[in-house]
């Protein structure tokens, strides 16, 4: 156990010694500050800390009084009930106060500073390491430097990172074949940035589609209404949360993009019903990721295929988190539908580049009219000057897919993602205290008990809560959704590492239970 002694600068002095620290046992510290302090450093009490929250929490409580830091001292305990003091100079280049001061807090973050990872680990500031079964939130698929990935980066970095779209370069003419071929039916590729970017692309076409082949409506106006559903997570742009189907995401940012309508997953009734002369596309997730890890059913993902048929709609799939073999086949929808099924278009990104950022777009190779040009494919409506983006393909992000792509392909990590996810599935379902594993693949949903739900408290969810003790016993996960704990390890993760997980997940389970 470590706790900090702090000689401010300014605003009366304090001097936290021995004698002001209680531990409760947990690895926290309980800070009761000396009569020395001032008033204006009344923010400071009572405050608990852990290692290595303790140093920025400290130097944010004390930004607050005003108080500036000359020195500080580090005490730790030798486990035997006395400080064995060493000394630590904190500055303004302490990370969380570099945030604090200097980043969008666009992000509720946990309080950790990651600053290593191999495979499936990752370690903080402090040295202490983690099973990482966030891997970036479904990123890195071949885990933390994974060496053919550095040797992509750096073999294509000495050669070429960026020209612009300009100009042709040969890695990007690669992946897009790479794509292609694994979707197993013709179309081509758009290459963007983020998974918002790629759902941007799927957006506009469907617009264009819209605008320009599918026929003016009676009263002249282009179909451009995109069906969506309820949970369903399509990104932060303004389209992405146009489209999404939670209300959260949403708010104070109207007006929204018009032309999306929300409706209940997995219902095929409640689609027939809603399309209108105006509909002109349905966007679907095949695994709804951050809306809770719910997977589409066979009939409803072959229902809409026929729905799209029927009335002429591009069926356009989100596959940015539960594609690229997560689900353990390289096509997310593969693994749930039992015959063929060709979708209009696919939206990837994530697990794409094992890390580093890129987005694509597959658009389908099929014929359509378009009013003023006669036939021609969807894959080619998008013609020079419609759309476009300055970083999208770089030879630095396709030659470094490409590797992903092939490590993929050579460690059978596909394989390893349905049998490392059917054997997490297994363990997971027996745990106390666990209601329900969703999900396929290394792609689950963890839902907590009822029991949790007392868990929680000033805004925080019991996944958060869960999250938070998980990653104190050394393990990320994700929430997603208030009783939900997602479990997206990298896709080369080993059995022993799910044992491992599992253990501490049963730890964390069992520690914040409400008795
Ligand atoms: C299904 C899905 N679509 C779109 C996005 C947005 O991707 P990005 O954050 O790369 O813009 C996400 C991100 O979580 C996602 O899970």
């Amino acid at each position: 156990m470590r706790m900090i002694v702090v000689t401010p600068s300014k605003v009366g002095s304090f001097v936290l010694l021995e004698d002001n620290v209680v531990g409760n046992g947990n690895g926290l510290v309980h800070l009761i500050q000396k009569g020395s302090v001032q008033a204006r450093t009344k923010d400071l009490q009572p405050i608990f800390f852990e290692w290595p929250k303790i140093k920025s929490r400290f130097l944010l409580a004390l930004g607050r009084t005003g108080c500036q830091l000359k020195s500080l001292a580090l005490v730790r305990t030798s486990g035997k009930g006395y400080f064995r003091p060493f000394p630590m100079t904190i500055n303004a280049s302490d990370t969380l106060t570099l945030f604090e001061e200097f980043v969008v807090p666009t992000y509720g973050r946990y309080d950790i500073v990651l600053v290593r990872g191999r495979g499936s680990r990752v370690w903080d500031e402090a040295g202490k390491e983690y099973l990482d079964f966030g891997a970036g939130i479904a990123v890195s698929a071949l885990g933390h430097a994974h060496p053919r990935m550095i040797e992509a980066l750096d073999r294509q970095a000495r050669e070429l990172i960026h020209t612009s779209n300009l100009y042709y370069t040969r890695p990007q003419g690669e992946l897009a074949g790479q794509l292609v071929e694994i979707v197993g039916a013709p179309g081509k590729i758009f290459f963007s940035n983020s998974g918002a970017e790629a759902n941007e692309a799927a957006i506009k076409l469907a617009r264009k589609f819209g605008n320009e082949c599918s026929g003016p409506l009676p009263d002249g106006k282009p179909r451009f209404e995109i069906l969506t559903f309820h949970r369903s997570f399509h990104g932060r742009t303004m389209a992405g949360i146009s489209a999404t189907g939670q209300e959260k995401v949403k708010h104070g940012f109207e007006p929204l993009l018009p032309g999306f309508k929300h409706l209940p997953f997995n219902d095929l009734q409640a689609v027939e019903n809603a399309i209108s002369s105006e509909t002109v596309g349905i966007l679907i997730e095949p695994v709804q990721g951050e809306g809770g890890v719910y997977p589409a059913t066979n009939e409803f993902l072959l229902g809409l295929r026929r729905i799209c048929d029927q009335h002429g709609l591009l069926l356009m799939l989100d596959e940015i988190q539960c594609g690229l073999g997560r689900l353990g086949n390289w096509c997310g929808w593969k693994q749930i539908v039992n015959e063929g099924l060709v979708p209009d278009t696919i939206s990837w990104a994530k697990g794409i580049g094992g890390g580093f950022p890129l987005g694509a777009t597959w658009i389908r190779k099929t014929p359509v009219h378009s009013l003023t040009g006669g036939a021609m494919d969807l894959c080619d409506l998008l013609q020079p000057g419609t759309h476009g983006t300055t970083f999208g393909g770089t030879p630095l992000a396709c030659a470094t897919s490409l590797a992903v792509f092939k490590t993929i392909e050579q460690e059978g990590l596909i394989e390893n993602a349905r049998n490392q996810g059917d054997y997490a599935k297994r363990q997971l379902s027996v745990l106390p205290g666990i209601k329900e594993v969703r999900g396929m693949g290394l792609m689950l949903g963890i839902e907590l008990g009822g029991e949790f739900a007392p868990l929680a408290a000033d805004g925080k969810t019991p996944s958060h809560v869960a999250a938070v003790r998980s990653m104190r016993n050394g393990l990320l996960t994700v929430p997603a959704g208030p009783l939900v704990l997602r479990w997206l390890p990298p896709l080369n993760v080993s059995q022993a590492e799910i044992d491992e997980a599992v253990s501490i997940l049963a730890k964390t389970l069992d520690e914040i239970q409400p008795r």
